[in-house]
């Protein structure tokens, strides 16, 4: 993979990403996990935590989602040491796991505290000294407890939108969210940006959503485009990434673009940071 001309240094030290929105199938999963391996292709070490009962970022590094290794829950629930993530077959990918109990810790949140309910994440990541330059959350289609849990630990966000009819529905109420979290639980949280997935250049529907979401939403839209694949669709079944099941395809170049363009905003952030200092 070319190199990105982005020195190590001139990214925020450890940035946490969320990867959410709350309506389901439109790409988080395919993005977190095909991200990840932008990343770790790049030399950076990144962990990657399932949080979506549904495990479909597990299987799709080729982790086995009922495995007696640490999953997410554990993780999430540990009132001591939390226990360390699982390698993956990906060098400079560890992983969180999750499956269908994960369904079970968000009940368990649920009787915590009211502080605690939404914390639990951000604390036993605060406890856990690890080595990761990346921290990846894949989120579950809700604005659920695991989602807020996601959202406080984060330090990032960024939003996949799937092109398609009223593809800007539900991303106001997103955005104030993450408003109101800058307001009070996370003041650090900043949103990197929407990326548009499953993108079909040649329809009028893709052309519209490009245009609304850029009027509305301006440079919080990225420029890299997912375009829609069958490759990119059916890499999960097989446990691969992209860049693992079709190296110099579409779908590869595609995310390997948005790694560059995400880490070109990372480091302007601190170009930025630093000019206000
Ligand atoms: N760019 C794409 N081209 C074709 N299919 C895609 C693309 N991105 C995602 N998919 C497929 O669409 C479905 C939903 O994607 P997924 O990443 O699982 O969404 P989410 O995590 O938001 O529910 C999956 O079957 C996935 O393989
Ligand atoms: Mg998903």
């Amino acid at each position: 993979m070319r190199s990105l001309n982005v020195s190590r240094e001139t990214i925020p030290h450890q940035p946490r990403i969320a990867i959410i929105n709350q309506k389901g199938g439109v790409g988080k999963t395919t993005t977190a996990v095909n991200f990840a391996h932008g990343l770790a292709l790049q030399g950076r070490k990144v962990l990657l935590f399932d949080l979506d009962p549904q495990g479909n970022a597990t299987s799709s590094v080729g982790v086995e989602k009922y495995t007696t290794n640490p999953s997410s829950h554990e993780f999430l629930l540990a009132k001591d040491d939390p226990p360390p993530p699982t390698p993956t077959a990906y060098e400079n990918i560890d992983i969180y796991p999750a499956n269908i109990s994960l369904i079970g810790a968000e009940l368990e949140l649920s009787r915590l505290g009211e502080e605690q309910m939404t914390s639990a994440l951000r604390k036993n990541l605060k406890k856990f000294n690890h080595t990761h330059e990346f921290i990846l959350f894949d989120a579950p289609p809700s604005l659920g407890l695991l989602t807020l849990n996601i959202l406080v630990a984060s330090s990032h966000v960024l939003v996949p939108v799937q092109c398609e009819y009223l593809a800007l529905e539900g991303l106001s109420m997103l955005l104030e969210t993450l408003d109101q979290l800058r307001d009070g639980h996370n003041q650090e949280l900043k949103l990197l940006g929407c990326v548009l997935t499953m993108a079909d250049l040649r329809t009028n529907l893709t052309q519209e959503v490009i245009r609304d979401m850029r009027q509305n939403l301006g440079p919080s839209v990225l420029e890299t485009l997912i375009p829609r694949t069958i490759r990119l669709s059916e890499s999960p079944s097989h446990g691969k990434t992209i860049f693992d099941y079709e190296r110099w395809g579409v779908g590869a170049r595609a995310y390997e673009a948005l790694t560059r363009e995400v880490l070109r905003r990372l480091a302007d952030e601190v170009v930025k940071g630093n000019t206000r200092r």
